[in-house]
């Protein structure tokens, strides 16, 4: 990856002079290595569990490395539409029901892409124009700005506060930073890394705020399965008001804790 300006890249052609060497200009000056790959290697170099990135300490399930092998032999290798294999949108739109109560056609509103990394970034592409400003929820997973950065977008950083609830989204500070420039809001719950989950209170206080704009809401949910102490997770799925104007991101990595094949969905 780039990491600064200017980067020299010694692209070998033919035996030029080495003046005909070009020069790549990064879109993204301001992104260094990420906190992930600083992690992974001196979690390798030091030899210690490596809690920074999910690094699976077990064998991956054998069955489903059975299913995988069938599937191949079977002839499922293909490409496959470029939304996704429709039994998978199929299969998805259901769990989505079954979970959310919320019905998506999979035909036209189930995307299945490679990551949810992949997802955001490209829900962020198709929405985002240059000086649209993103109201972003700070701390946040770092792909977020990157992204918005690529677009063109401004990002516009609400920081959550820390109080007797742990941290939270100060919906009135989010509030106040909303103007006629706001394209799109991005909230993740639960949210990577503070583990607080949004509430009902939250997502009746975001309607309030996008309500009669054209604000579009990205709702990062990856970690949908991972709300304890029996609190519910509060999808946008369950709020048609949110639902009409939202992506939401899940992602099998995340879920099923596949490694190798990565894949998300986003609906
Ligand atoms: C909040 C959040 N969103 C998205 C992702 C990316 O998920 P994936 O591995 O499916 O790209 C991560 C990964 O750490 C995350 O923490």
């Amino acid at each position: 990856m780039a990491t600064r300006a200017c980067a020299r890249i010694a692209v070998r052609t033919t035996s030029r002079s080495p003046t005909s060497t070009p020069v790549l200009h990064t879109r993204l000056p301001a992104v260094g290595t990420t906190i992930f790959s600083l992690m992974s290697a001196l979690a390798s170099e030091h030899g210690a569990v490596n809690l920074g990135q999910g690094f699976p300490d077990f064998a991956c399930e054998p069955a489903l490395l059975d299913h995988v092998d069938a599937a191949m032999r079977a002839g499922h290798n293909q490409y496959p539409m470029m939304t996704g294999v429709p039994a998978l949108r199929g299969a998805i739109a259901a769990k989505i029901a079954a979970v959310y109560g919320a019905q998506y056609d999979a035909a036209s509103e189930i995307t299945v892409t490679a990551g949810a990394t992949q997802a955001l970034t490209t829900a962020i592409l198709c929405c985002v124009h240059p000086g649209d400003e993103v109201i972003v929820i700070e701390p946040a997973y770092d792909s977020y700005l990157p992204a918005i950065t690529l677009a063109g977008g401004v990002p516009v950083l609400v920081s959550m506060q820390l109080g007797e609830q742990g941290y939270t989204v100060p919906w009135d500070r989010l509030a106040a930073a909303v103007t006629p420039r706001a394209r799109l809001i991005v909230i993740n719950t639960p949210h990577n890394p503070t583990g607080s989950v949004l509430r009902a209170a939250d997502m009746r206080a975001l309607g309030d705020i996008v309500r009669g704009s054209d604000i579009v809401i990205l709702s990062d949910e990856v970690y949908e399965h991972m709300v304890y102490d029996g609190a519910r997770h509060e999808s946008v799925s369950r709020y048609p008001e949110l639902a009409e104007r939202s992506f939401v991101v899940s992602s099998f990595g995340k879920t099923y804790h596949v490694k190798g094949e990565f894949q998300a969905w986003t609906h």
